[in-house]
């Protein structure tokens, strides 16, 4: 049987929108999209970062920025239209955007003003997404993929606080539900999961500085033979497979990037043969 040729640049050809493109996770994903030949809408809040990035990559032949909240429908019906107007097509669309509010508070502590605002990012926003996304890949019949950034909060419970958690296992619920109906349009709807990677987010959630945060990392991970602590670019590795076609069979998923840290995965037994 003969195997599918590798593309070296394996989003040749694609557009794809990144919600919170201007700085970790999105930001290094944006770069990698476009070394891989995808032009990219970065659609975030932090606008001089955004714009500084998208001069970086090229400009407008292949990366503009827009400002987008995630949480007002119109600014995300925007960023679609604008992929669209300016590049011809959306192929991907990168629900990345989210907060991750205090490190923990109890529920007798938690103000129903931090969940909403937790959820209205790391909910809606993909919601949103999703919604946009479609409403111009199924009538264009040239399929889509769909990621979504969720983490391994979505699958263990007690590293985050209640709103971060279940708005990361409401996620991979949207996800599922999302695979169910898009399929048979030829839109693919997956998330990535990762665990702890330097971001101005996850610095400011651990409260720890860049060196501590990797420490603490190597130490809590799994991952101490394959380098060391996770990076932005393992994350964006994992979202470029996802998005390109070499995931063309792969829907529902949430692929987890954590050193094998969040399934049953208890390395004890090893001292005993180091
Ligand atoms: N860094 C980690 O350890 C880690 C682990 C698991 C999951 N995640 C998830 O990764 C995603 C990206 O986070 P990151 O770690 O790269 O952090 P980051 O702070 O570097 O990037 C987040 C980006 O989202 C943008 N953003 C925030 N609110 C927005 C809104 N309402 N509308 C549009 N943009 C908005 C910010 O301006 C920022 O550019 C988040 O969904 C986060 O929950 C991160």
């Amino acid at each position: 049987m003969a195997s599918s040729p590798v593309s070296a640049r394996r989003l040749e050809g694609k557009v794809a929108v990144i919600t919170g493109g201007a700085s970790g996770i999105g930001e290094r994903t944006a770069r990698l999209f476009v070394a891989h030949g995808a032009r990219v809408v970065v659609a975030d809040i932090q606008d001089d970062a955004g714009a500084r990035l998208c001069a970086e990559l090229g400009g407008a032949a292949s990366a503009v920025y827009v400002h987008c909240d995630v949480c007002v429908e119109a600014d995300v019906a925007a960023a679609v239209d604008h992929a669209v107007a300016t590049f011809g097509s959306l192929d991907i669309m990168f629900n990345n955007a989210g907060i991750g509010g205090p490190l923990y508070q109890g529920i007798r502590e938690c103000d129903v003003a931090d969940l909403e605002r937790v959820l209205a990012v790391n909910l809606v926003g993909p919601f949103l997404g999703a919604k946009h996304a479609a409403r111009v890949m199924v009538p264009a019949r040239r399929g889509g993929s769909i990621v979504s950034t969720a983490s391994v909060a979505s699958a263990l419970a007690g590293i985050a606080w209640h709103a971060y958690t279940c708005s990361k296992h409401a996620l991979v619920g949207l996800t599922e539900s999302l695979a169910a109906e898009l399929g048979r349009h030829g839109v693919r709807v997956n998330c990535v999961s990762p665990w702890g990677v330097p971001t101005p987010l996850a610095l400011d959630y651990m409260g720890l500085d860049r060196e501590g945060f990797q420490r603490a990392m190597e130490t809590m991970g799994n991952l101490r033979a394959v380098g060391g602590a996770m990076q932005t670019e393992d994350i964006a590795n994992a979202v470029l497979f996802l998005a390109s076609d070499d995931a063309r069979h792969i829907s529902g998923h949430n692929l987890l990037v954590d050193g094998g840290m969040s399934i049953a995965v208890n390395p004890a037994m090893s001292v005993f043969k180091d």
